[in-house]
């Protein structure tokens, strides 16, 4: 049985707290944050003081994924804010391992995101340092895109990867994940699925998220 992470970026935004209710009383693991700063990614979204009135609502853990440039900056506001999960880019980090002891210093879980067009393999010498690994299964700045299939053949890579290794790190996927690229994405090894539009645009998302968690 996999993880579900609702992305809130789906969200009525004029109804934030309903939904959060909605989430609390759902079976989703956790509930998958999105920070964009226009710079990072074409698109901008939300940040510290409303990521903390999430997290006096929600009862679950927060997987908070960076979309910004230079986050090394952040990273104890968003700890400090109630992030359980801190999601990197691998694109946005230069000192990728520094980035991660400071992550984990925090208490938070560190986990390090790929975009769609880098390989698997340049997570060689981090993999065992981190808690999960984030594939991006569209290029990130928005929800609601077609699924990029290559993912299938990474997230496999990746879980030789992480079994070569002796990594304990979760495999989590995002973007375009419906019950039928979810299906796949399980078969290929995945752990955590993230899923905006397909939860929040359905007419009950309690039930879709029921029906993720049945993969
Ligand atoms: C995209 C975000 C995703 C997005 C997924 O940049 O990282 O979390 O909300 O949305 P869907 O599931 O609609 O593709
Ligand atoms: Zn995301």
């Amino acid at each position: 049985m996999s993880l579900i992470a609702p992305s809130l970026l789906s969200a009525d935004f004029a109804h934030l707290a309903a939904d959060i209710e909605m989430i609390n009383k759902s079976e989703a693991d956790m509930l998958h944050l999105d920070i964009m700063d226009g710079v990072f990614v074409p698109n901008i979204s939300f940040g510290f003081p409303v990521i903390e009135s999430f997290n006096k609502l929600c009862t679950k853990p927060l997987d908070v994924h960076l979309m910004i440039v230079e986050p090394d900056k952040f990273i104890e506001n968003f700890a400090k804010v109630g992030a359980s999960y801190i999601n990197v880019h691998y694109e946005a980090c230069t000192h990728l391992h520094r980035t991660i002891q400071k992550i984990k210093a925090t208490g938070a879980k560190a986990a390090v995101t790929l975009n769609p067009h880098t390989p698997v393999c340049l997570l060689e010498d981090i993999v065992s340092d981190v808690d999960m690994v984030l594939l991006m299964s569209v290029n990130p700045g928005y929800g609601g895109q077609k699924f990029i299939e290559g993912t299938l053949s990474k997230t496999v890579q990746l879980k030789e990867l992480i079994a070569r290794k002796n990594s304990k790190a979760l495999i989590e996927i995002d973007g375009g994940v419906n019950l039928e690229t979810g299906k796949k994405l399980i078969e290929c090894g995945a752990d955590v699925l993230v899923a905006g539009n397909f939860v929040f645009k359905s007419e009950n998302p309690i039930e879709t998220i029921h029906k993720l968690k049945q993969l």
